[in-house]
């Protein structure tokens, strides 16, 4: 007998029920976590994030007085060239320290995404491509920077000894400053930049003028430094979920996430292996990998790592040049770095800990969501530069992107770190 058209449109509507009941709820649980999984789980949660180790490299990182004198710095407009930029233009704490835009805005345009500061402290490299080796020596390269605070270590050097209160603060921690009122010893604009004027100043100092120069600049890093070893990620929902899991029974979890979470975070530490460079308690390897995120139309693809080991082998604030605070010059870091063609288009793998409010995503703020990031990994194209790491498609179904971006999303949380660092310093 053939159906009529009445039972056939019943059983299209029941079919479309059944598959929209299933989506809303089912499976409803997750397999039972293995302990493998448990052990994995415990890894990436921020109760394993150990103690902050102190940084040889920097005297002062943990000194009280240099916090509040870093903080200061971070937020003063009067170190730039222009009176209108500091670090916290970029890097806004209400947005984890970035700025909402594709690529840093400050005098200029910034060739790449401001990378949030959160967790910094733990990480060996700096920056997308790791060009820096320390918070402090980082700390001086946007001071400089043409299209960001576009002033010169002559200048700050001299701002820091003519300011009074700067003046007291600095010389309380790094002793007495050098005298630069001589201006035809110590020049207004004087650095090694690629600007012809501020370059032939500096070269025409004497040696031991410029390193009196350099002396007060990588101080000022040092002091930015110490504030910025205060920002730091706060415990999200999924570390209340694996504190629940491991303290009770795995069966019965705490209800801190979501099924739909849940189902993310499996597919995050199995199928779609993201583990594989997102992992530790900041959910970063610190590592540099070729993920192949796509350039933006016209733009030159970013060859990333394998020039930022250029910079920073050849950095003189690096950890083994004399800036170094660290007497025996432990560095294990630089002097052990990885080389290779693969470092050909590899960025540091970011932090999954400053989703929220922290887009676009990406090193030249390519993605706008979450989503658009998490369908690419899905794709898995061609890199436009060297080799796509993650180059296996996932083949997630849109259900399961979902489920994936809604774990990323429940990893977001408020800062740890204390309400009056997050606040423009109050004047004294
Ligand atoms: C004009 C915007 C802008 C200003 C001003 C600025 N930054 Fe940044 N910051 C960026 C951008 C863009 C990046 C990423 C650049 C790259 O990786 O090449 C970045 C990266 C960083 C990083 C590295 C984070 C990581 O995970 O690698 C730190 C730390 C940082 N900035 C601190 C500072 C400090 C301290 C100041 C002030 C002295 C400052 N920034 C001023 C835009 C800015
Ligand atoms: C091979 C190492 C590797 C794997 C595997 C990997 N990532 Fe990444 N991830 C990176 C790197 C490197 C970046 C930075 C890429 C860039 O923009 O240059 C990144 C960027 C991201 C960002 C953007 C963060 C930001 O602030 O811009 C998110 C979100 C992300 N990854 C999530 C995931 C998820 C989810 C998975 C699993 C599907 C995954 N990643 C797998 C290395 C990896």
């Amino acid at each position: 007998m053939k159906p009529s058209k009445k039972t056939s449109l019943i059983a299209i509507v029941a079919i479309l029920l059944a598959a929209s009941a299933w989506w809303q709820f089912g499976p409803r649980y997750p397999a039972k976590w293995t302990d493998l999984d448990l052990m994995v789980l415990q890894r990436l949660s921020l109760d394993s994030l150990p103690d902050l180790e102190p940084d040889p490299t920097n005297a002062v990182a943990d000194d009280p007085r240099a916090r509040e004198f870093g903080h200061k710095l971070f937020f003063d407009m009067r170190l730039s060239a222009n009176g209108s930029v500091s670090c916290a233009t970029c890097h806004q704490p209400d947005r984890r320290f970035t700025d909402g835009f594709p690529k840093g805005r400050g005098i200029g345009l910034s060739g790449r995404n401001t990378r949030s500061i959160v967790g910094t402290a733990y990480s060996p490299w700096l920056y997308w491509d790791g060009r820096k080796d320390s918070q402090w020596a980082q700390a001086l390269s946007p001071l400089e920077d043409p299209a960001e605070h576009g002033g010169n270590r002559m200048s700050y050097a001299r701002f820091i000894s003519t300011d009074p209160e700067y003046r007291l603060l600095y010389e309380d921690l790094f002793g007495e400053l050098p005298d630069f009122s001589d201006t035809s010893r110590f020049p207004e604009t004087a650095a090694p930049l690629d600007d012809a004027g501020a370059n032939a100043a500096w070269q025409a100092m004497s040696d031991e003028d410029r390193l009196a120069v350099n002396r007060v600049f990588s101080n000022i890093g040092k002091a930015i430094a110490a504030y910025e070893r205060l920002i730091m990620p706060g415990p999200s929902r999924f570390d209340t979920y694996v504190r629940d899991l491991l303290n009770g029974n795995s069966e019965s979890p705490g209800s801190a996430l979501t099924d739909e979470e849940i189902l993310g975070l499996q597919l995050f530490i199995d199928k779609a292996r993201c583990t594989e460079c997102h992992n530790g308690p900041l959910l970063t390897n610190n590592e540099f990998h070729n993920t192949g995120i796509l350039s933006f139309p016209g733009d030159v693809p970013d060859r990333g790592r394998i020039d930022g080991l250029k910079k920073v082998l050849a950095d003189p604030f690096n950890c083994l040049g004399q800036f170094s605070d660290d007497p025996e010059k432990r560095c294990a870091e630089l002097n052990y770095v990885r080389t290779g063609i693969e470092l050909i288009g590899a960025t540091r793998t970011p932090s999954l800990r400053n989703l929220g409010g922290t887009a676009p995503y990406s090193h030249k703020g390519q993605n706008e969501t979450i989503a658009a990031l998490l369908d690419l990994y899905n794709r898995a194209p061609l890199a436009m530069i060297g080799h796509n790491e993650a180059e296996e498609k996932l083949n997630l179904s849109r259900r399961e992107l979902k489920q994936l971006e809604a774990f990323l999303n429940a990893l977001d949380a408020p800062l740890a770190t204390a309400e009056k660092w997050l606040r423009v310093p109050l004047a004294n």
